[in-house]
């Protein structure tokens, strides 16, 4: 089967295949162990880039390695920063941006995203975005952080003006309760 209603990580991917293609510049703001990263920088090509942030050094070690495997170091410049700190290393436009909230599969469940960063740093890699330039963010509710970066992050993004953003939001409507959710922003 070609097509597959699988995860809300997949739906963002899925918005960001159509969008970007060689030459372009993407943001990975929760880099984790690199398998988003690697996606992007196969979508920017050789001539395009991704920066991507994470506060964990294993997890950029990993990533690190991963993109190693792939061929794809020399188009990524991995970060070791919180993603609230964005504007601080990127101030032109860029294609996308992608934000996978939560914690590392398999890693730390207490290093996790948390609303008082996250909304600092949706509300400014968000002002980073070209003309038709799209922003993803997957948030799993189900966890003390993940309930109140849903609730929060819903509030933000649904306030935005339609005028300069259009917002759309999935849900796995009938997958109970702590359902992964994915938004996805495009600058008008
Ligand atoms: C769900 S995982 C990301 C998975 C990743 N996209 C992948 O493909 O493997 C979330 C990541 O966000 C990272 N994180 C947590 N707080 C952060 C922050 N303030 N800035 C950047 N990354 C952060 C965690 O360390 C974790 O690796």
């Amino acid at each position: 089967m070609g097509y597959q209603l699988r995860s809300a990580r997949f739906l963002a991917q899925d918005a960001l295949r159509s969008l970007l293609c060689e030459g372009c510049t993407a943001v990975d703001c929760t880099a984790g162990n690199g398998h988003d990263t690697c996606f992007l920088a196969e979508l920017c090509g050789s001539t395009g880039h991704v920066y991507a942030f994470d506060i964990q050094e294993d997890a950029l070690a990993s990533a690190a390695a991963l993109l190693q495997r792939e061929g794809l170091s020399d188009r990524v410049t991995l970060i070791h920063d919180g993603h609230q700190n964005v504007l601080r290393y990127l101030s032109d436009p860029v294609d996308a941006v992608m934000f996978n909230l939560g914690w590392l599969p398999g890693g730390d469940k207490s290093v996790t995203t948390l609303w008082e960063t996250t909304r600092t740093a949706v509300s400014d890699a968000m002002t980073l975005l070209k003309k038709g330039g799209v922003m993803t963010v997957c948030v799993y509710p189900g966890h003390r952080e993940g309930n109140v970066e849903r609730e929060n992050l819903g509030d933000l993004l649904s306030s935005l003006r339609p005028q300069e953003y259009n917002v759309l939001h999935s849900v796995f409507a009938n997958a109970g309760p702590g359902a992964p959710e994915c938004w996805i922003v495009q600058k008008q």
